[in-house]
């Protein structure tokens, strides 16, 4: 078993950035399994279904394999094979994602893959249910969070500094929809873990939620 590090929390949080960083600095391989969700999301797009319809979901289940592979330390989802690594970054696939991830099958699907991972290599992963479902035994457990308005406003420089067209109501309502999705469902919502440490970034800088996640990793290590 390797040294686990699980990072939970709502989207928008800074998970990702956050997770890369103490990736780099303890050497432990970054899992973003949202990335998964995500290229299977794309499979439901191209075949054309609806977020909510659950049996078609659970039949396309059969036709997709999403495996991951490290390309100089940087994490390739793979759908069918083919690299969706750009592609699942699209707003649509996210929202997809957020609504099919609510599909046991879909959970079911990703489970061994990510338990896998985490078994054989130190790594830090992240996703909604880490902490409470996937690695109920990691070593460090953060629940990382941050008001809406905040996630909005990262949410809407990012996109505006990459040249996309966009409206901040639009962004926070999205990002209140995808929490209420994530955290309502029935199979492994998204919550805080008994033994996680809460972390909300709102007034934090990445340097100092770095800084704090490191000093859990080194009392444990
Ligand atoms: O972290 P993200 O935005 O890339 O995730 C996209 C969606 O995938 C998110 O809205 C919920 C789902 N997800 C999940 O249910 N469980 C995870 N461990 C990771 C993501």
């Amino acid at each position: 078993m390797g040294f686990n590090v699980a990072i939970d929390g709502p989207a928008g949080a800074g998970k990702s950035t956050i997770a890369k960083l103490v990736a780099k600095e303890t050497g432990f391989i970054y899992v973003d399994t949202g990335a998964m969700y995500r290229a299977l999301a794309v499979h439901f797009i191209n075949e054309g279904l609806d977020g909510e319809d659950v049996s078609a979901i659970e039949e396309a289940c059969k036709r997709a394999s999403v495996s991951i592979r490290y390309e100089d330390g940087v994490q390739k989802v793979l759908l069918n094979g083919e690299d969706v690594s750009t592609l699942i970054r699209q707003e649509n696939v996210g929202n997809m994602a957020s609504k099919s991830s609510t599909v046991p099958k879909v959970r079911e699907k990703l489970l061994e893959l990510q338990r896998n991972l985490a078994a054989q290599e130190d790594v830090i992963m992240d996703g909604r249910d880490i902490g409470t479902n996937i690695l109920p035994k990691a070593e460090v457990k953060i629940y990382l969070t941050a008001s809406v308005s905040t996630r909005a406003k990262r949410r809407f420089d990012e996109l505006t500094e990459k040249g996309v067209q966009c409206n901040y109501d639009d962004i926070c309502h999205d990002i209140e929809d995808r929490d209420y999705r994530d955290m309502n469902r029935e199979t492994a919502p998204l919550k805080q873990a008994e033994d996680a440490i809460l972390i909300d970034s709102s007034d934090m800088t990445i340097s100092e939620v770095v800084s704090k996640i490191m000093t859990y990793i080194e009392k444990k290590r």
